[in-house]
């Protein structure tokens, strides 16, 4: 196995490491049917095995503070994605890609790493394993059917919501958990290098 920069020709393994990975976690419906690209620089690296896409990690980082990460002092570099494919999980392969990007990250001359993800136990205790504190977190709360409808003035005549994907920053996340099936807690991860 080998940790490499991402290359164009990646494009379709990376999807698919992506897709297959995020498959077992609360994304699984946050699908990409392409690689995605940054504004800023970034550190994009892959795992690759007998020719295929195993891993990955996208680094998005910052040139003048606070342009990338949503908090801290200094420069920082976000992580955007970081996937291991199921068939080779727990062999190490997304801690050599941490460490790795980790490694160019330091070069560069940023300070810390910062992630964000969902209220998956096993995915936040490999975060915790390689060293990340949680230090923020807000929810996503799906909304489908009506639920939506009854809670908000809806001035549209005609427009319906069917479905909605929120944002929900406040304190009292118990009033949405009534009819909701689907709430998540997304977390911040932040490692100082
Ligand atoms: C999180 C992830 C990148 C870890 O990569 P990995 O190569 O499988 O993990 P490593 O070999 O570096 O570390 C292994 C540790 O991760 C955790 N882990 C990994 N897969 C696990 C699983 N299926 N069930 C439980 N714990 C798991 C365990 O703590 C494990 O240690 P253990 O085997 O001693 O119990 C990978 O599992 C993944 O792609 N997850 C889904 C995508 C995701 O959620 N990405 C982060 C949000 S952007």
């Amino acid at each position: 196995m080998i940790i490499r920069d991402y290359k164009v020709k990646d494009e379709l393994g990376w999807v698919r490491c992506r897709t297959l990975a995020f498959l077992q976690t609360a994304y699984f419906d946050h699908v990409l049917n392409k690689k995605e690209h940054y504004e800023n620089p970034t550190i994009e690296l892959v795992a690759e095995l007998d020719g295929q896409i195993v891993g990955l990690i996208d680094v998005e980082y910052e040139k003048e503070e606070r342009t990338v990460c949503s908090r801290g002092e200094g420069l920082g570099g976000m992580i955007w994605h970081i996937a291991v494919h199921p068939d080779f999980s727990r062999q190490g392969i997304g801690q050599q890609l941490l460490y790795a990007a980790e490694n160019k990250a330091k070069k560069i001359g940023l300070n810390r790493l910062e992630a964000w993800t969902r209220d998956d136990l096993w995915v936040q205790n490999w975060y915790k394993k390689m060293n990340f504190n949680i230090v923020d977190s807000y929810y996503h709360i799906y909304f489908e059917g009506d639920e939506m409808n009854q809670r908000i003035q809806n001035n549209m005549p005609n427009l319906y919501l069917v479905n909605a994907f929120t944002h929900y920053v406040g304190e009292d996340i118990e009033q949405y958990k009534t009819n909701n099936k689907r709430i998540h807690q997304c977390v911040c991860f932040e490692k100082y290098l």
